[in-house]
């Protein structure tokens, strides 16, 4: 009897820890669903929620998605999913990595991917028409670094900045899996910093940037980890920066 209660004891505990290990599992898939732009070109939307404007629809090839919960108020803006569709007769094994550039939902979907992206998730051309004609598939999906060979992280001053009385900008190309969770904006010259306001998606903004070259830092949060670090870019911004214009950080991050 003692016997068989130290085996069930066993088998519970074994369960238990199962049960702890898949919720702590940072690279396991995440099953969810899936949809894609109606009425879209190829790529993603000028006007995504982020801010990125054309970068937005563009970049990783037009592999970019709006996202739902995974938005998180922007702070989801530029991080990077691989995504994959589930049946298994049009479906690749490896999916489509995508980028998050927008807000949105659309029947109980966590992704509504540029049409580019939804299409390569299928192993051949045939399955992506059959994808396209679902409409909605059913995915399962895991957080990745974002990857841009030979860029650094890019400041483009958004087309609303006015300088000297206004400064919005995004951040282009930041490599990795982290999240870029505060920014802070500094005078080069005297070393006086201010937090800058995220004002909604991926855009920082400020009413009074200070004048003369500017120098930021990031602050790159890893949600798993529990890490922050500050990252600080080697080129400074010019203080005759124009809006429209973008800036080489000269730092690029690999985490
Ligand atoms: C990135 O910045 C470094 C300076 O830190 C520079 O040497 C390099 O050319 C830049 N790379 C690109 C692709 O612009």
């Amino acid at each position: 009897m003692a016997l068989y209660l130290f085996c069930l004891l066993l088998a519970i505990t074994f369960i238990f820890m199962q049960t702890l290990a898949d919720t702590s599992c940072t690279d396991c898939f995440i099953h969810s669903r899936a949809a894609y732009y109606p009425n879209s070109e190829e790529h993603g939307t000028d006007i995504g929620a982020c801010g990125f404007g054309s970068f937005g629809a563009t970049v990783n090839g037009g592999d970019v998605s709006a996202a739902s919960s995974l938005y998180r108020n922007g702070v989801g803006c530029g991080a990077c999913y691989q995504v994959r569709c589930t049946n298994s007769v049009y479906c690749s094994e490896n999916g489509v990595t995508a980028v998050i550039t927008d807000q949105g939902s659309s029947d109980n979907t966590d992704f509504i991917l540029s049409k580019h992206a939804f299409s390569r998730m299928a192993q051949t051309t045939d399955a992506a028409a059959s994808l396209l004609a679902l409409g909605v598939v059913d995915i399962e999906y895991r957080r990745v670094a974002c990857s841009y060979p030979d860029k650094n992280i890019t400041i483009k001053i958004d087309e609303s900045s006015n300088n000297p009385y206004y400064l919005a900008f995004v951040i282009w190309y930041q490599q990795g899996r982290r999240d870029i969770t505060a920014v802070q904006l500094c005078e080069t010259q005297n070393f006086v910093c201010q937090l800058l306001d995220r004002s909604h998606g991926a855009v920082w903004t400020t009413t009074s940037p200070p004048s003369g070259p500017l120098s930021l830092r990031m602050l790159f949060s890893d949600e798993e980890e529990g890490e922050e670090t500050w990252v600080v870019p080697v080129n400074n911004i010019p203080g005759d920066w124009k809006a429209g214009e973008t800036y080489d950080s000269g730092v690029q991050v690999n985490q």
